[in-house]
């Protein structure tokens, strides 16, 4: 069953595997508040730039039924409001794994939801560049920051989809999650050697 323990757990083990360097931190969360208004108001553009991007390509498109699109818009305004006006913390991105299994079930899969999370990174890029009341080097930062938010998420979402395989492969057949792991690890090997790469000694591939 999925609560937000369990959503908690597994935003919280997917963070722990990120060099920390990497994920979204308090310093982050400081220069995201610093401009929130700013933020906000792009949040029309961000919506509307959003949903034409994934109706103008057929695979994501099709991920939608035809009266959809109002709804979703409001889901992803939502979003921003929430991100920009709430903490960014254990909750919000244990919020951010049960979001990223919602999609799971809608047949979003993660080059689209990656695909997505990089694509408000470039938006906010974008704009606080153009952004007059934004220093250069406050710019930078904001964009730093939202780069590791969408590194945090994407990873998030990732980890989340890899759970509910292993969850669902327990639930059906009852195989644990170490089991999985290993024949994971012995088919891929298998077909890695008929591709012609051998594992040495030491653990590490080589091209024959
Ligand atoms: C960074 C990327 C994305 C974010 C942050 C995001 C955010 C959200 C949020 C907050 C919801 C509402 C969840 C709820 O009901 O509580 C939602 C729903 C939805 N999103 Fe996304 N989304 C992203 C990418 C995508 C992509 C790439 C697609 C499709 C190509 C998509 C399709 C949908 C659909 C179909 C729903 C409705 C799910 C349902 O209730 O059946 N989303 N999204």
């Amino acid at each position: 069953m999925y609560d937000m323990t369990k959503m908690n757990l597994i935003a919280k083990t997917a963070i722990d595997q990120m060099p920390p360097a990497s994920r979204f931190n308090q310093e982050d969360a400081l220069t995201i508040d610093k401009y929130t208004e700013a933020l906000l108001s792009w949040g029309p553009e961000l919506v509307q730039r959003f949903y034409d991007t994934v109706f103008e390509h057929e695979a994501t498109k099709k991920v939608f039924r035809h009266d959809e699109r109002p709804m979703r818009e409001k889901s992803l305004t939502d979003f921003w409001v929430k991100t920009l006006t709430e903490p960014i913390d254990l909750d919000y991105f244990g919020w951010m794994a049960m979001v990223g299994l919602i999609h799971v079930v809608r047949g979003v899969d993660n080059p689209m939801m990656l695909a997505m999370s990089s694509f408000l990174t470039d938006f906010i890029s974008e704009k606080v560049s153009q952004e007059p009341s934004i220093a250069p080097e406050e710019a930078l930062k904001v964009v730093n920051a939202f780069r590791r938010f969408s590194s945090t998420i994407s990873a998030i979402i990732t980890y989340g989809y890899d759970s509910a395989r292993v969850n669902a492969l327990f639930d059906i057949i009852g195989m644990e999650e170490s089991l999985l792991q290993r024949l994971t690890k012995q088919t891929v090997e298998k077909h890695l050697n008929q591709a012609g790469y051998t594992m040495t000694e030491k653990r590490n591939f080589v091209a024959r």
